[in-house]
Formats: C-alpha cells, sequence, structure tokens
C-alpha cells in the first residue's frame, strides 16, 4: 500500500461514548426514509468483498455468516460486496449473472432478516469489469502475447515475425521503450489491461449497447432474491467508473464532456430502475474524486450527484480512489491492484498518513455534494465513508449536514457489534480499528478477509468457523452485553 511521504502515525482513541438515552435521541440512529430506501437508522455497512464465494460464484456458507453476523449488529443497512453481473468466471467473486444464482442469494436475504429482527436492510452491489491480465514473463510476452505491428517492423528493419520477436526480447530496457507504443510498454511492465477507450474492440465498442441490459437482469435476480436495494457500482477502477472518469475520450457520444460521460450511467439506472420497479431502492456508489491526474475531482463530482438525485436515485454513497492508473507496478506473474497508489491510499487511508490523518477525508467532499443536490431541490440521502468509528465522528458529520448517512466498513469488520453497543450505551466495549489495513492485504491475495484484531482468539473453542488451513477464526467473538 502507497504511504504519504509524512508518514505521521495515527491511533485511533475514543474517549467518549454516548449513554443509550443520548444515542437513542441522535441522528445516527434515527430512521431514514426515502423513495424506496426505510432505514431504521442512519448507519451503513458498504459494500466489501470477503472472497467466501466459491470458484463458481455462489454463495457459500461463509458468505451467509459473514451477512448474518454484520446483521447482528443492527445497522440500518449493508451492502453485499460487489458481485459480479455477467455469467462469466470471476473466481471466489459473488455472481448474479444467471437466474441460477438467486436461490444462494435467497440465503443471505433471508439470514440477515433474521440475525437482524428486520431491523438491517439488505442491499447488494451490482459491479461490471473489463479483463486484467497477470504481469507477464517478457520472454512469453514477446514469444506469444505481443501483436506484431508495422512499428516494430520499421523500427527494427525486420519482416520476418519469428526475428521481430526475438530481437525484441533481447533488446535492452531504453531501446524497447522507443520501439515498444506505450500500451505495449504498460501489458509487458504492469499486465493487459482492457479500457472502455479501447473501442477497436467489438466488445468494448458494444458496451453502451449491452450494460443496461446486463445490470437490469442483475437487478431483476436481486429482487427475486429478497434483497431491499442495489447499489450499482460506479467506484473505483471499474466499468462505470471509467465511464463517468475525465480520462473517458469515447467519441460514440458516451465519452468526452460530463454530459457524455454521465450518458451510460443514466441509461444503466433508468433500465435498473423500469426492471425493478418503485418499491426496490436503487442507488449508486462513485467516485467524489478519483484522486489520479487527469481524472474526476471535486469540480464534477456534484454535477454528477445532481444528474443521479434528478433521475431519481434513492441514494447516492460517496467513495474515493480506488484506481488502476496509479496502481504499483504488480510483480511477474500477479495482476495489478488499483488500491496500492495514492488514490488506493485515498480509497482505504491506513494509520499511517499525511497530516490530515485517516479520519473522514471524504467528509468535506461528500459536503459539497449533498449542498449541490439540496440546493438542486433534491433529498437523494448521502452515504459518506471512510475512516468512521467514533460515534461523535459520525454524528457531526450528519449534524453539520455533509451526509445523511454514515458507512462504518473497517471499522464495521473490526466490530460488527459496533452498532448494538454504541446504541445500547456500551461503547466502551467497541473494539476499534486500528486502520492496519491487514484485511486489505488479504484482499489483495484473494484470501478469505478477517480482522487481525480477533482472527487468532479462542481459536479452538467449540463451533468457531476457520479459514481451510485452519490458522483464523471467519467471523467476530460474539458479544453478550453485561
Ligand atoms: C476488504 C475490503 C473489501 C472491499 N470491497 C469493496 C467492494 O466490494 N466494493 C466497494 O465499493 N468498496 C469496497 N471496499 C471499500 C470499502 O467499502 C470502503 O469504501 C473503504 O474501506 C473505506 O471505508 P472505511 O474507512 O470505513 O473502511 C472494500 C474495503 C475492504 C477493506
Ligand atoms: S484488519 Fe481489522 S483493525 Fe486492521 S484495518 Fe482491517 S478491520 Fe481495521
Amino acid at each position: 500500500m502507497w504511504k504519504p511521504p509524512e508518514k505521521i502515525k495515527f491511533e485511533t482513541a475514543v474517549t467518549t461514548w454516548p449513554n443509550a438515552e443520548r444515542a437513542a435521541a441522535s441522528l445516527l440512529f434515527s430512521p431514514l426514509s426515502h423513495g424506496a430506501m426505510h432505514l431504521s437508522s442512519r448507519s451503513w455497512v458498504p459494500a466489501m468483498v470477503p472472497w467466501r464465494a466459491t470458484e463458481d460464484g455462489y454463495v457459500t456458507q461463509h458468505n451467509v455468516d459473514w451477512y448474518a453476523r454484520f446483521a447482528a449488529g443492527r445497522p440500518g443497512a449493508v451492502v453485499v460486496e460487489a458481485t459480479g453481473i455477467r455469467d462469466v468466471p470471476s473466481g471466489p467473486l459473488l455472481r448474479i449473472g444467471h437466474d441460477r444464482f438467486i436461490d444462494g442469494l435467497k440465503r443471505l436475504t433471508s439470514a440477515v432478516r433474521e440475525a437482524s429482527g428486520g431491523q438491517t436492510r439488505l442491499y447488494i452491489q451490482l459491479i461490471d469489469f473489463l479483463s486484467i491480465r497477470r504481469r507477464p514473463e517478457p520472454a512469453k510476452f514477446f514469444e506469444r502475447f505481443l501483436h506484431i505491428t508495422d512499428r516494430h517492423r520499421q523500427a527494427l528493419g525486420l519482416t520476418d515475425e519469428a526475428q521481430i520477436r526475438a530481437t525484441l526480447a533481447g533488446l535492452p530496457a531504453e531501446r524497447l521503450r522507443a520501439v515498444l507504443a506505450p500500451r505495449e510498454i504498460e501489458d509487458l511492465e504492469f499486465g493487459f489491461r482492457e479500457r472502455v477507450t479501447d473501442t477497436h474492440l467489438p466488445h468494448i465498442a458494444e458496451l453502451p449497447a449491452v450494460l443496461p441490459g446486463l445490470f437490469a437482469d442483475a437487478a431483476r435476480r436481486a429482487r427475486a432474491a429478497g434483497f431491499d436495494g442495489v447499489e450499482l457500482h460506479y467506484a473505483h477502477a471499474y466499468t462505470m467508473a471509467s465511464f463517468l472518469s475525465r480520462t473517458n475520450t469515447r467519441t460514440d457520444g458516451y465519452g468526452g464532456d460530463l454530459a457524455n460521460r454521465l450518458k451510460l450511467p443514466l441509461e444503466v439506472y433508468r433500465a435498473v430502475r423500469q426492471a425493478v420497479g418503485d418499491d426496490v431502492a436503487v442507488g449508486c456508489r462513485y467516485l467524489a474524486d478519483e484522486c489520479i491526474d487527469g481524472g474526476n475531482t471535486l469540480e464534477e463530482a456534484p454535477q454528477i450527484g445532481t444528474a443521479f438525485a434528478q433521475a431519481g436515485m434513492d441514494f447516492i454513497s460517496l467513495s474515493r480512489g480506488g484506481k488502476f492508473d496509479d496502481a504499483k507496478q504488480p510483480r511477474v506473474g500477479e495482476s495489478a491492484y488499483p488500491y496500492t497508489g495514492r488514490s488506493g491510499f485515498e480509497c482505504m487511508p491506513g494509520a499511517i498518513s499525511d497530516s490530515f490523518g485517516p479520519f473522514g477525508r471524504n467528509v468535506e467532499p461528500c459536503g459539497l455534494v449533498h449542498d449541490a443536490i439540496r440546493a438542486a431541490g433534491y433529498q437523494t440521502p448521502i452515504v459518506a465513508v471512510g475512516g468512521m468509528h467514533a460515534f461523535d465522528q459520525a454524528e457531526a458529520v450528519l449534524q453539520q449536514g455533509k451526509a445523511d448517512i454514515v458507512g462504518f466498513a473497517r471499522q464495521a469488520l473490526a466490530d460488527p457489534d459496533w452498532f448494538a453497543k454504541v446504541r445500547s450505551g456500551h461503547g466502551a466495549a467497541v473494539r476499534l480499528c486500528q486502520y492496519s489495513n491487514y484485511c486489505e492485504g488479504l484482499d489483495q491475495k484473494h484470501k478469505t478477509v478477517t480482522c487481525q484484531l480477533w482472527d487468532r482468539e479462542e481459536l479452538n473453542a467449540p463451533g468457531v468457523a476457520k479459514t481451510a488451513d485452519g490458522k483464523r477464526r471467519t467471523l467476530a467473538p460474539r458479544w453478550t452485553p453485561t
């Protein structure tokens, strides 16, 4: 994970927690209704991929237990991890690209309903992503992957393909930079990665034609599985965020100026709304700031939010960063991971930070989007996420009108009972996230995500579910109020 040059170490320590009366009177624990979204409190667990699905994308008992564990704390809403809308293999990531996935997903909705006594709404994050390959062995790249073009022929003065490949493989790095196109260098050094601007590839050119239908079908399945809502993943490094990005230079009417970049996200939203009707919550997650050179900034974030509010979304969740554009170079045989550069730090800031610190970096940007949406006459609720762990901190965000709902991702992973403890006046018993990003390291390796604060605790107690190697428990220990 990238660390800012200042490297200031922050520690989470909370000295004041509310008693039960104060919690009951707070905005955080007050209900919120807007459109099809009806929350018992303004607390939210954002999407977190735990790598617990089967290799074929089906729900496992580990998935069911993971979501039931969050629901036992009774936050207002839990968003199920990014779930693939296509019927294509994608490793142990949940999938919703075919009706055969519905039965498994139903297990999640009923488990959450039961564990929360009906108090927690369950939404599912719908994702589309483009193809990415591992960084190749240079020899293999020149032997097989590189497509030989006139540029190479001319630069080397050779015509025989085998000879060109062999010559390229033997060139020193500096000379190679002069012969290969910038994109080919990237393919060699980072691994091939598709972009929405690769419109010479027919399946990329046709994305605007196919994505509304794919998202709508996935949302219809989410409804059939009993989800209360869907969150369209328009954030981070994935297809829809790439359409929204200032880096999208498509010339087919879906790139260039902001109005064109908004076109597909709005078409997807309309198709989804039509598929699920008005009684399923439909919202999205997008980036208040892409935090990359040449990307979207706070300049367009309020305009994007207003366009989504005007279209009729039931909620808008704001994240930041998390892009491939500034990701660290992966090792040979590994894929680039979009949370390794500065934008990754902005998305999941760790305890070692710049002077601003890891807490609430997205609050002011949320406030700007919130203000713009209200000024335009819409009441669409905004979810603020990032470094939230204390009651006073969350309550201040709501009281100051920066957002309407507060999301706790890693804090909920560190202690899924945060909500129950704070609501009942037991805040002092909260296990505070240390922002170590141990969990994020597991995510990067596609390993079962757990928290280092509890995953070795009472490992051999009866009934404790463990990872396949038996070394970590998969769920936070139960909390019984004293
Ligand atoms: C293990 C892990 C998996 C994540 N998976 C997703 C995801 O599937 N979709 C998403 O939008 N964000 C994902 N995130 C980002 C979080 O939702 C959240 O935006 C981020 O962790 C910052 O919030 P926090 O400081 O409360 O943790 C993930 C974060 C973690 C730690
Ligand atoms: S491993 Fe636990 S303590 Fe560390 S960042 Fe993740 S949730 Fe927080």
